[in-house]
């Protein structure tokens, strides 16, 4: 059996540890933020060459408190990509804002900035990109388009821990960035866990406020705010497990170079590292018109893949609302009726990615020459100064 991620595997390794962490916590009886999670909002957002970091409770409420600390409420519009978890767009409808989507890229599955200047409008407050599976949206013409219009830029970062852009962090890369500790993410709490973090001191304290009902101090609520607070198990664990983040992020990339040697030249579409990214591999997906099938026939062997995801958010029920129709963001659409997760997580052996590669490869013999519809073809190279 080859799991789609494998959590036990990692505790096994750093179980002395962690079981140190949280009985630190157990015996200082100091349960929410308090000091492990003021050291851990220290140490990730220098790993992520920010100033400030505030630790929340979840990556949705991170991407909440971001747009109110920049303003957004209702009767604004926030950009953002339709191809994404789900989160990304309930957090700017928690605003009262609606969101406005773009298509993504279809090699890159991230924001295609070329749509975006086609969708503002004098109500824009805000874009999100998304990184996605653990690459960094192209974020420099992103970024130039929000500054020559006043809006600002928030990262959604939730499944990039660590990925680069041109050698700069991601969490680095726009005015804020919301990073989720689910505990399956690159960098997992056990329980539940979110960042924002930021170089500007005024959102930072406007952040830290809101995700503690918006107190300056004790019942001084100067806010109205949440109960977003980050528990300090959760802090604690994170803090010892960002020790081991770097090494856990080069396995990662190391597995999936394997699967892309393996996989090569059998027609089936692997990931595109794109020539400004530092990729982490939060998602290993391949594309494939017969992805029921062949996710059916790999469970049988006992592979488990994911799917990541399978509607895009603007067809999903709950979003009706907005009123987009089928076939309106075509290159997000496609992706969903093809992407197919892999296994990936740090500890996955090379033995493992062959046995689920051979499965693959069979599965493309017989299904012919075309497994995915055509996509754009701008290879890529690695960037030179990260690769
Ligand atoms: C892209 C993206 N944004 C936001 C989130 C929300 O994070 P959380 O589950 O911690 O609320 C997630 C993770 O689930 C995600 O993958």
């Amino acid at each position: 059996m080859i799991p789609f991620v494998d959590l036990k595997a990692q505790y096994a390794a750093i179980r002395t540890e962690v079981n140190e962490a949280i009985a630190r916590v157990l015996e200082s009886c100091e349960f929410t933020l308090g000091s492990e999670v003021a050291a851990f909002e220290q140490e990730f957002a220098a790993y992520c060459s920010a100033r400030q970091g505030i630790g929340v409770n979840t990556g949705t409420s991170a991407l909440h408190l971001a747009l109110l600390a920049a303003g957004v409420g209702p009767g604004d519009e926030v950009i953002t990509v339709p191809f994404t978890f789900v989160a990304t767009v309930s957090a700017i409808c928690y605003t009262g804002a609606t969101p406005v989507f773009v298509d993504v890229d279809p090699q890159s599955y991230t924001m295609d900035p070329g749509g975006i200047e086609a969708v503002m409008t004098r109500r824009t407050r805000a874009i999100i990109p998304v990184h996605l599976y653990g690459q960094p949206a192209d974020m420099d013409p992103i970024s130039a388009i929000a500054r020559k219009h006043g809006v600002v830029v928030i990262e959604d970062a939730a499944q990039a821990h660590g990925a680069d852009y041109k050698g700069r962090r991601t969490g680095s890369l726009g005015d804020m960035a919301c990073f989720s500790f689910y505990p399956g993410k690159n960098l997992g709490a056990y329980g539940e866990g979110g960042m924002v973090v930021t170089d500007d001191p005024g959102y930072a304290r406007t952040i830290r406020m809101l995700r503690d009902w918006g107190a300056e101090r004790k019942y001084h609520h100067v806010l109205k705010g949440y109960n977003y607070r980050l528990e300090a198990l959760q802090g604690a664990v994170l803090r010892e497990k960002l020790r081991h983040l770097d090494k856990w992020t080069e396995a990662r990339r190391t597995a999936a170079a394997h699967y892309d040697r393996l996989l090569a030249g059998s027609g089936v579409q692997t990931p595109t590292p794109m020539c400004y990214a530092r990729h982490v591999y939060h998602i290993y997906a391949i594309r494939t018109q017969h992805r029921a099938a062949w996710q059916a026939t790999l469970q049988a062997q006992g592979i488990h893949t994911g799917i990541h995801y399978p509607t895009p958010v603007h067809l999903l029920p709950a979003f009706a609302d907005l009123g987009y129709a089928a076939g309106r963001f075509p290159e997000a659409e496609r992706a969903a009726n093809e992407v197919l997760s892999l296994p990936m997580y740090p500890e996955l052996t090379y033995e493992q990615c062959a046995e689920v590669s051979q499965s693959i490869r069979g599965l493309s013999a017989s299904a012919g020459p075309a497994q995915h519809a055509p996509v754009r073809d701008r290879t890529q190279a690695q960037f030179a100064g990260t690769a």
